[in-house]
């Protein structure tokens, strides 16, 4: 099989989330989504052996249907903490029963197929910075994803640096999530304009460390962008995401496209890798 040949083929990403886990069948060469997505609630508690088993149902849902991949395909998956070399390494929003899995060869040994892993706002950046607002941009590019946690994807010219954790960044005293995401404007009760003024001070900090090109919005809130990023002003464009909700499918299935190689080559289908 050449290098590329996955980037002809429609591949599967799933995106787990707090509250739903979601998945696609994606044309990698456009980041279209082929039908609708499929999703399932997330079970609770959300341990690593009842999110392998949703996992599984929605792969197989997907699976059955006529455009899916042919067997064997690689998989791509999103995961809401750390993820390095295939093993979960932070877990704030997520069951702490997760840290140090392997949730490669879990996932990997529960579907029989090579699995890719990497954290959701870096799928979600990577979705962005290929097919949706970051398309063509030279320079870095950041992608802020708000929802119950803030994500962050660190982009320079096409190539990501993945795991960046900007939400957890400290300021005045607080770790940014727990004051500007989403889930924290719901928690405080604050109107837009409100939020507004810590999105500034968040947004504000990351331009100063990091000069990007552009910054990206992305995560649950960039429908109601009008609400709120009319009043950020930074030196560099901000814009809302525009794959929105699928971003995660898309990149992920885009992520384990493009690294197929190394997924194949260090995928063994046996069941005690983990
Ligand atoms: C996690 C990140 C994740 C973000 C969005 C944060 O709490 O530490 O890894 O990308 O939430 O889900």
């Amino acid at each position: 099989m050449d290098e590329n040949s996955y980037q002809h083929k429609p591949l599967i990403g799933i995106d787990i989330g707090g509250t739903a886990i979601k998945g696609g069948i994606v044309n990698v060469q456009d980041g279209r989504l082929l039908g609708e997505p499929f999703r399932v609630p997330t079970p609770q508690p959300a341990t690593p052996q009842a999110i392998a088993e949703s996992v599984s149902r929605v792969a197989d849902e997907l699976s059955a249907r006529p455009e899916a991949p042919e067997p064997g395909t690689p998989m791509g998956v999103t995961f809401p903490g750390i993820i390095q070399r295939g093993v979960v390494r932070s877990a704030a929003n997520v069951d702490k029963s997760w840290l140090n899995t392997n949730i490669e060869a879990l996932l990997s040994a529960r579907l029989g197929l090579p699995v890719e892993v990497i954290n959701d706002a870096d799928a979600a950046g990577l979705a962005e910075a290929r097919y949706g607002a970051g398309a063509g941009v030279a320079g870095t590019v950041l992608v802020i994803t708000l929802g119950t946690g803030i994500g962050s994807a660190f982009i320079s010219d096409g190539r990501l640096v993945p795991n960046t954790e900007l939400g957890h960044l400290e300021i005045d005293g607080h770790n940014a999530e727990s004051k500007a995401s989403a889930a924290a404007r719901e928690r405080a009760g604050l109107s837009w304009n409100e939020y507004s003024l810590l999105l500034q001070r968040y947004l504000s900090h990351i331009e100063f460390l990091f000069s990007p090109e552009l910054v990206i919005v992305g995560g649950g809130i960039s429908e109601r962008a009008h609400d709120y990023l009319p009043h950020i002003k930074l030196r560099v464009p901000i814009v809302p995401a525009v794959l929105r909700n699928e971003a995660g499918i898309i990149g992920a299935a885009g992520e384990a496209a493009s690294n197929h190689q190394a997924i194949l080559s260090h995928w063994a289908p046996a069941t005690d890798t983990f």
